[in-house]
């Protein structure tokens, strides 16, 4: 037996099969590229359903950054503070919109701390959410919530008066507007749901409508920053700041981080009592997140991601692949549109086997979502199993 086949085995033995696992155990990953246990080599445009990211495995800056504070400290509870949750928290609020955040370790419980900090803040009587149809903001029972039914089946009932209407459709938003609602999560991409991308008029009617009726508008930036789109936050590129950014995946460089931003006006909403994590904001995860926020700074990550994108947009453009109807996304995070006759699946299962990682995000749509910090040889080589895939 092989160790892959070993360890395949010994997983259905002891972890509980959520996930629907592929037959493959990953060992190793440096850069864009993951070794199995086999010793088989991949090359990563998959990212760990955005994760493992934006600046690839085990980035030296990033490991070095790990290895230094696990010698010091790994934690010490909330009722002290530390130097790298500072650095982690300054870098992120100076690159976004200022005031203050709270930390926790992924997508769910950052969007958790999110939900509390809009019905404190919107108060008594005011509790609705207005979120949007084919989003995703994560597994707990409040996140679930707000995510459409399809995930919900079985675990009902979720929070009340949550409404979801078609994203892009500010009538639809407007008219779900009433007095108990106190406000809307918006992706500014839908990561999950086929990489949709709003207009910057839809985002911004958001605003509007959220300063007209003192609701608190909450982006979900956990799939989308920082950098991968080429921005540090995704929001940036449509020109408005949400009161609330929630943050994952990517930002931990590998490490799990969740970050709940809070603008000025909604800095101090959460007072202690209210909200809280045992290990949110521990130097080791914190020390991984700020060492990713800086090399993407040192190294011009958001400058790379745009050459990146645009030379695979040219290079899919050029290929002339069959049944692509659209491809959607910026930066360094696409999806590409196929028609009903071609499904995603089977062309990330052959990609795969042909030593490159794909995702997909729906049916009909694969997601590519190379790190920024990747060679231009590798790109070609990834590039060039994809499109032989697509065309074959
Ligand atoms: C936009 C968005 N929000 C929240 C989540 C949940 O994140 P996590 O799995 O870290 O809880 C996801 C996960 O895919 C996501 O894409």
């Amino acid at each position: 037996m092989t160790k892959n086949a070993e360890l395949v085995e010994l997983t259905n033995k002891y972890l509980i099969e959520n996930y629907g696992r592929l037959p493959v155990a990953m060992a190793r990953g440096a850069g864009a590229k993951l070794w199995d246990a086999d010793g088989r080599e991949y090359l990563d445009f998959f990212a760990g359903f955005g994760a493992g990211g934006v600046t690839g495995h085990c980035h030296p800056a990033i490991v070095a950054a790990i290895k230094s504070q696990a010698d010091m400290l790994l934690s010490h509870g909330n009722l002290f503070t530390n130097e790298p949750q500072i650095d982690l928290a300054r870098r992120i609020t100076e690159n976004a919109f200022g005031g203050k955040v709270f930390f926790c370790h992924s997508g769910a419980e950052a969007n958790e701390a999110a939900l509390k900090l809009v019905r404190l803040a919107a108060g008594e009587g005011r509790y609705k959410i207005i979120s949007f149809n084919d989003c995703f903001h994560g597994r707990t029972m409040g996140s679930l919530s707000l995510t459409p039914k399809s995930f919900q089946k079985g675990f009902e009932p979720m929070l009340p008066g949550n409404v979801m209407v078609d994203y892009g459709d500010l009538d639809a938003v407007a008219a779900a507007v009433d007095d108990e609602t106190a406000g809307i999560f918006v992706e500014p991409i839908q990561a999950e749901g086929g990489m949709n991308e709003p207009t910057a008029e839809f985002m911004q009617g958001l605003r509007r409508l959220c300063d007209e009726k003192n609701l608190v508008l909450v982006c979900d930036e956990v799939w989308t920053s920082p950098a991968r789109t080429g921005k540090w936050f995704a929001h940036q590129h449509y020109g408005f700041k949400p009161d609330v950014m929630t943050l994952a995946k990517a930002i931990g460089g590998g490490l799990p981080v969740g970050a709940c931003v809070a603008s000025p006006k909604y800095a101090d909403v959460l007072v202690p009592g209210t909200h809280g994590c045992t290990m949110g904001g521990n130097p080791l995860c914190a020390a991984a997140g700020a060492a990713t926020m800086k090399l993407i700074e040192d190294e011009n990550l958001l400058d790379r991601a745009e050459k990146i994108g645009g030379q695979i947009v040219q290079m899919i453009q050029d290929a002339k692949i069959p049944a692509l109807e659209q491809i959607r996304g910026k930066g360094v995070m696409f999806g590409l549109q196929f028609d009903s006759e071609r499904e995603a699946k089977p062309i990330m299962m052959t990609c795969m086997e042909q030593g490159l990682l794909v995702c997909i995000a729906k049916k009909n749509v694969l997601r590519l979502a190379p790190p920024l910090t990747i060679a231009d040889a590798e790109l070609e080589a990834g590039m060039d199993i994809l499109i032989n895939v697509l065309k074959g």
